[in-house]
């Protein structure tokens, strides 16, 4: 039988068992030029499939406005020129650490609850997108010899609902607009996430990041037949601000992937290389247990993700090691890495030389002013990712009472009078002291990246609940919101007018040049600025912030070039203490160099069920 299918037990290719042997490479956390380096180190580490998401949001910043959705096809036919079969994951919910789990703002905003449910809105604009998404997908299919051999429905449904209805609506719409190849599930190893995620018919794979065993087993419960496959398997995981970093032992998660591949099923890395949360993409999590009703843990800007091969595209001590796991399941010598992208010639100093304050940036970028009785919510106002100028009136006379804000997402920086007063979040909403009217008070209020898993993905951001004088709701507000991608245009953020004074470490755009000789990846230290965002030649690489564990960010080379380059800082909070003196200087600086990989030992002979 030609093509590739789901046999009884294996995967078959034209009649012959398969083993994928895959790994997760998001093609929208990696520069386009760096695509083809990063497919190759993939090849290099024994693997035979690559894995993407695709982020809905980032495609659709407005209902029915498409953006460089060809940037799927483009990474799907980068795969098959690296000699590598593809696994699409089109969500259209994806998780992923990714701002709102890849669903759009404006879709969230609007239908709520019924996100992921067979809601007739819902589902409305669904069918329109992957009418539009899975026309870079149908003509790749392996079949009419492209590189993709799977997609899947949802991701990880059985975390979230139970609705069979959608699930299945989202099979047959797959079908309908030309999909051939296998469709999948993946969900947790859990009885009740199998039966809320798998559809009857459609392959059902597991996540996990060990005891293979175990998990194939409870999935064996569920279909006594079919290839086994772990979807996802965590031999890595991502940090949050604030929190420590985390890593996961190269030796120990070399031994799951060994207990995986033993269990004769196949396999897809998450992630084998997790790139970078460019331009403020980053999700969020929720703490506090089953219902995530605890604080906003927000994702940091790199998806390293303790990945083997790193976020600046190097081989790590867990490359070496799932190399020689994998080196067993290959058809002969495994190719080696490619050489690594150049590195930035030389540390550069960026001078900062003109700066102006956040009030004109918003009038200069943001979106327009209007009066409301009730303070908007980011989405009301149609920000996806940035902040939101929120300005009301204490009346007067009254003596001094706290003021508060309900429902705050995620952190604002107020002033009374013009006189900045504090730092709200949602679980310190009071100013330290109380405000007497008459008086003016304004909130900048920015979202950190919205939540991405559990029930409270998709929740708004903003002041969602209100502005509150002792127990008094202040009606009547002013507010505009400030988009990042209003930062897309160079010549509008090279025109707000702005003074030669420098760097003065209040919170404002910066703007800047950093002289470079020899161009190439870098990192872009920050010490002592708060936080905020930076762009390299118009290039967002996201959001750094003084709580860590990130203290870099990670510029990829391809945006550098030889001479002078363009920097723009928002700092959003500002930073203390530097007031006049100069803020802390930013440098560019060089990647460290590349460990070099041993040999891999004598590659034992090729087992029966492997390509
Ligand atoms: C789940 C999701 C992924 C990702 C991982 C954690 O498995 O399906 O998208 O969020 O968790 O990294």
């Amino acid at each position: 039988m030609n093509g590739f299918r789901v046999g009884e037990d294996d995967f078959e290719l034209d009649g012959r068992p398969v083993r994928l042997l895959s790994g997760a490479l998001h093609y929208f956390r990696v520069h386009e030029e760096q695509w083809g380096h990063r497919l190759a180190m993939l090849r290099a580490m024994g693997l035979n499939c690559v894995e993407t998401y695709v982020p809905w949001n980032l495609h659709e910043p407005h209902p029915g406005e498409y953006s460089d959705v060809e940037a799927l096809g483009r990474f799907l036919d980068a795969a098959r020129d690296a000699g590598l079969w593809a696994i699409v994951r089109p969500g259209p919910y994806i998780c992923a650490e990714w701002e709102n789990g890849g669903l759009p703002h404006w879709l969230t905003g609007a239908v709520g609850a019924r996100a992921r449910t067979r809601d007739a809105e819902y589902l409305g604009h669904v069918d329109r997108w992957f009418g539009r998404l899975l026309k870079e997908v149908v003509p790749r299919q392996h079949d009419r010899g492209g590189p993709v051999i799977m997609v899947q429905v949802e991701n990880e449904y059985g975390s979230y609902g139970s609705d069979q209805v959608y699930l299945r609506h989202l099979a047959e719409l797959l079908r309908a607009e030309g999909v051939g190849v296998p469709l999948f599930t993946s969900d947790g190893p859990e009885d009740h996430m199998l039966t809320g995620g798998s559809v009857p018919g459609v392959l059902a794979t597991v996540n996990f990041g060990s005891q293979a065993e175990a998990a194939f087993g409870t999935l064996r419960g569920h279909r006594p037949q079919g290839p086994l496959m772990c979807m996802e398997f965590w031999c890595g995981w991502f940090d949050h601000w604030g929190a420590e970093h985390v890593v996961r032992d190269a030796a120990d998660a070399a031994d799951a992937l060994r207990e995986i591949l033993e269990c004769g099923a196949s396999v897809n890395l998450y992630m084998a290389h997790g790139g970078t949360n460019f331009a403020g993409w980053a999700g969020a999590n929720r703490g506090g247990g089953a219902l995530h009703d605890g604080v906003l843990e927000p994702d940091v800007t790199s998806y390293d993700y303790d990945a083997p091969i790193d976020e600046f595209g190097r081989p790590t001590e867990k490359f070496r090691r799932f190399r020689e796991v994998l080196a067993a399941y290959a058809q002969g010598p495994l190719p080696e890495p490619p050489a690594p992208p150049p590195s930035l010639g030389e540390h550069a100093p960026v001078g900062l030389t003109e700066w102006a304050p956040l009030s004109t940036v918003m009038e200069s970028l943001g979106g327009p002013l209007a009066e409301y009785a009730v303070p908007p919510t980011f989405e009301e106002l149609d920000v996806d990712r940035g902040l939101v100028h929120y300005a009301l009136t204490v009346p007067g006379p009254r003596r001094p009472y706290p003021l508060r804000v309900r429902g705050l997402r995620d952190r604002a920086v107020v002033y009374v009078d013009g006189v900045r007063a504090g730092v709200l979040t949602e679980e310190e909403p009071a100013l330290a002291e109380p405000v007497a009217g008459h008086a003016r008070v304004e909130l900048w209020v920015e979202s950190l990246g919205r939540v991405n898993y559990g029930p409270r993905t998709g929740e708004a951001k903003g002041v969602t609940g209100g502005v509150l004088h002792e127990r008094q709701y202040l009606h009547g507000v002013e507010a505009r919101g400030l988009r990042l991608d209003a930062f897309s245009s160079p010549e509008a953020v090279r025109g707000v007018p702005a003074s030669e004074e420098g760097a003065s470490g209040r919170p404002g755009l910066y703007r800047g040049t950093v002289e470079v000789g020899v161009p190439g990846d870098a990192t872009l230290e920050l010490p002592s600025w708060t936080r905020g965002f930076v762009w390299v030649n118009g290039f967002n690489v996201g959001r750094y912030w003084s709580a860590g564990p990130q203290t870099s960010l990670f510029v990829p080379g391809p945006v550098l070039r030889e001479g002078t380059n363009e920097v723009w800082v928002l700092e959003l909070e500002g930073l203390e203490g530097l007031e006049g003196t100069g803020a802390g200087t930013i440098a560019l600086s060089p990647v460290p160099p590349v460990p070099p990989v041993p040999p891999v030992p004598p590659v034992p002979p090729v087992p029966p069920t492997s390509l």
